[in-house]
């Protein structure tokens, strides 16, 4: 079996001003009836998945068990972080709490933001990734890039993948996470390239000895913080000493880029991480003026722009705009230019900054 590890911890800042800190993007229903979140626990439950563990800050702990209820889905254990510390540290949390509860499971980290619209060909590739985690690898998930993204991890392929990219494991040459621009095209150009997802599948032996490894620091300081966890309310509380020392890096740079067992499983069906607002209108089918508009907004003489209004009482209309992303909430409004959108989480920095 493979035991789902949610990841439910960013603020999700680029989707400023709809993702708030206290009501980050993964909860808010973005797109359709459901929230990121859940439909990223509905598509891993059943279907011979264990129940799912989630990794969250204490502020969001009742959003996730409401959003599990609604589903009728019961988590197998709902870790609290005292403090958002970046994925290493969460990670590492989840395989020392599962590796207690299981040695040596398979676990599935799965971000709870992304957008994967086909769900029994993802978990077909999880399936079918599961003979090289048992073998010790860390196997990762390609998707096929088809742009410079500066945002994403690359996955470097020792074959080229075959025609149909099927689901079949293959040793990776390396990683590098979010390169510039300069090094994201010549990645794109020489096809031996995928997009890291973000999903990884390894069992708690594997990715404990990788951290003992490459990351023995953050290993020590997690584990302190499991040893001295409180079970409160079907919460597991990490304690709060040792894990606020511990260093704010990703899985990706604190393991990923320096180990050598590293595999990829190629898949093909759509997938997309809602990083920012840029995104969000990729996913929502632009019209063929290239315009989006979602709830009170209205656009004319637009081209490739989005606007959207979250409260009806509030209109929102554009004239005449290109390359704009423009969203109206009650109390904050964003007006952006399309290329700036990873930029809207220094708009959140220095709002904060502002009190
Ligand atoms: N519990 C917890 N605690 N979760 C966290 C934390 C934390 O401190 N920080 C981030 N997360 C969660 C986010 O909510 C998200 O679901 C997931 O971990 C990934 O974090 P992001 O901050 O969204 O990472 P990224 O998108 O910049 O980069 C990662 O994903 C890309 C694909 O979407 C990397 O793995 C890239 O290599 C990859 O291409
Ligand atoms: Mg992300």
């Amino acid at each position: 079996t493979i035991h789902p590890v949610l990841l439910c911890g960013g603020s999700g800042t680029r989707l400023w001003p709809l993702s708030r800190k206290s009501y980050p993007k993964q909860f808010v229903r973005l797109m359709g009836e459901e929230s990121l979140f859940q439909a990223s626990a509905k598509r891993l439950s059943g279907h011979g998945f264990a129940a799912p563990s989630v990794i969250t800050g204490a502020d969001f702990r009742f959003v996730v068990i409401e959003q599990l209820a609604a589903l009728q889905i019961a988590p197998a254990d709902i870790l609290i972080e005292p403090c958002a510390r970046n994925t290493a540290a969460a990670i590492c949390a989840g395989a020392l709490v599962l590796e207690a509860r299981k040695p040596g499971a398979l676990m599935l980290v799965a971000p709870s933001d992304h957008v994967i619209s086909d769900a029994g060909a993802f978990r077909a590739a999880v399936k079918a990734a599961a003979p090289a985690a048992e073998a010790g690898q860390l196997v990762t998930f390609g998707i096929r890039p088809d742009r410079p993204e500066t945002g994403y991890g690359w996955l470097e392929l020792s074959e080229a993948p075959d025609a149909e990219f099927s689901a079949t494991p293959q040793p990776l040459k390396s990683f590098v996470e979010k390169p510039d621009l300069a090094k994201a095209e010549a990645l794109l150009q020489d096809g031996m390239h995928l997009w890291n997802a973000g999903i990884f599948l390894f069992s708690t032996t594997t990715i404990l000895k990788a951290f003992a490894r490459y990351a023995p620091d953050t290993l020590a300081q997690v584990r302190g913080a499991v040893a001295g966890a409180v079970r409160d309310l079907g919460f597991t509380r990490l304690a709060p000493a040792p894990w606020k020392g511990l260093e704010d890096i990703s899985i990706d740079y604190a393991v990923m880029e320096r180990a050598d067992n590293l595999s990829v499983v190629p898949y093909g069906g759509a997938w997309s991480d809602l990083g920012d607002w840029q995104a969000v209108w990729r996913e929502q089918k632009p019209d063929e003026n290239g315009i989006v508009t979602a709830g009170a907004a209205t656009a004319i003489d637009c081209k490739e722009s989005l606007l959207q209004s979250t409260s009806e009482a509030q209109q929102l209309v554009g004239i005449g705009l290109e390359d704009i992303i423009a969203v109206a909430m009650p109390d904050a409004v964003l007006v952006a230019h399309k290329s700036r959108a990873q930029d809207v989480k220094k708009a959140v920095a220095e709002l904060k900054a502002k009190g």
